[in-house]
């Protein structure tokens, strides 16, 4: 895409106070769902879903807090197409400047039948109701067909349609259980935005899970399908196999903007301080290997990588980690380094040796690396101080 030409305006909801706190070990204190809402603010998103008000009284509380504090982006909560869980909603999110309720009912026949126990046409007046009783308190109403991705297209456009006439102003379609893939979640979005009467006048959004390690990929592929809001989570954290990974959407956007005609308000060099704000409330750190703030996203081994980043990082790093804000790349010395990444190394520790003194470290280093997985500076520095001992080096 052209940089002149017109970009529109790409949302992002992040929901890794409510979605994400859904799965196992990350449940998290109203302190620290507060402490991360503000660095959710200063990261730029657009949408904060604080929680899910009927939940618990403590959830209610949070959102309330949030909402009361929390200055910048439009303050969510999640609501069944229940009377009570909406007049909840409304009561929690009531404090913020900007509040919506986020409705959500099953779509699926699976969920009808054997979740909610209700036919398809009391699902239809369900969704109409609730999202009227939703805009009856605040003006912004996202409306979300659960298990979208598996349910039946006709009875999907049905209850969207209804969602809109009753007022929903965002229609959110949730790949509740991981299931679609690119294409066809992109043409999901495509049908629905052909088929359902005023569908130009709301947001379509993305909701999706990773159960295939699709989520992010699906979530770009909702953008060229012209979506317009994206929803995700910190680290990807969320239920079972986790939701899309918020840092690493916006990073393919950032690297990638040749191919997305849209801009968004995240402050890139932010993510990674809000990953690790959010690793140490959670009990667990994204994996190393994890796109963008995993501790190996900027790390080289291999010899040959490591010569080509040292003589220019854009050999084997398609962004800076300054832009993500992490602190810098990493050279880790193991048997698969090279002779130039460890007197790298050995200089920044300052030791700068002569040309024949590196060959002599390097044979050791080799038979080092062998025996250990990772040579550490310390290794390093014991390696020179020993065979300056014995061999003069
Ligand atoms: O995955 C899902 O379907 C959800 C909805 C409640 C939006 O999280
Ligand atoms: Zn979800």
């Amino acid at each position: 895409m052209e940089p002149t030409q017109q970009r529109d305006q790409l949302y992002f909801f992040d929901t890794t106070l409510r979605d994400g706190e859904q799965s196992p070990g990350c449940s998290m204190t109203f302190e620290e769902k507060l402490s991360l809402a503000h660095g959710l603010a200063e990261l730029g998103v657009d949408i904060l879903e604080a929680g899910f008000a009927v939940a618990s009284e403590g959830d209610f509380h949070s959102i309330a807090s949030i909402a009361k504090a929390v200055r910048g982006p439009v303050i969510a909560s999640l609501a069944r197409a229940r009377r009570q869980d909406i007049e909840l909603a409304a009561k929690a999110v009531e404090p913020a400047k900007r509040p919506r309720i986020h409705v959500f009912l099953a779509s699926s026949d699976l969920h009808l039948e054997y979740k909610l126990k209700i036919a398809r046409a009391e699902a239809i007046a369900q969704a109409g109701e609730s999202v009227r009783l939703a805009r009856s308190y605040v003006d912004d109403v996202e409306f979300s067909p659960e298990d979208a991705t598996r349910s039946d297209h006709d009875f999907l456009c049905q209850m969207v349609s209804v969602a809109i006439e009753a007022g929903a102003t965002t229609i959110n379609v949730p790949d509740t259980v991981g299931y679609a893939t690119p294409h066809e979640y992109g043409d999901l979005f495509r049908m629905l935005r052909k088929r359902v009467p005023g569908a130009e006048n709301v947001i379509f959004s993305s909701h999706c899970h990773d159960d295939l390690g699709l989520a992010v990929a699906n979530s770009l592929a909702a953008i060229e399908a012209g979506v317009r809001q994206v929803e995700c989570t910190i680290n990807g954290i969320g239920e079972r196999a986790g939701n899309a990974a918020l840092e690493e959407i916006a990073a393919a956007l950032h690297v990638r903007a040749d191919q997305y005609p849209v801009r968004n308000n995240i402050v890139l060099d932010r993510i990674y301080s809000v990953s690790q704000l959010l690793a140490s409330v959670i009990s667990f750190s994204p994996s190393p290997n994890k796109a963008v703030v995993g501790i190996n996203a900027f790390a080289h081994e291999a010899g040959i990588h490591q010569h080509g980043v040292l003589s220019n990082p854009l050999t084997y790093e398609i962004m800076t980690p300054a832009s993500v804000g992490v602190p810098g790349n990493r050279m880790v010395l193991g048997k698969h380094s090279g002779r130039r990444a460890m007197a790298h190394r050995l200089r920044e520790l300052g030791y700068d040796l002569a040309p024949e003194d590196l060959d002599i470290a390097y044979v050791a280093f080799t038979e080092l690396a062998d025996r250990k997985k990772v040579v550490y500076d310390q290794d390093l520095i014991n390696l020179v101080s020993h065979h300056r001992r014995h061999h003069d080096l």
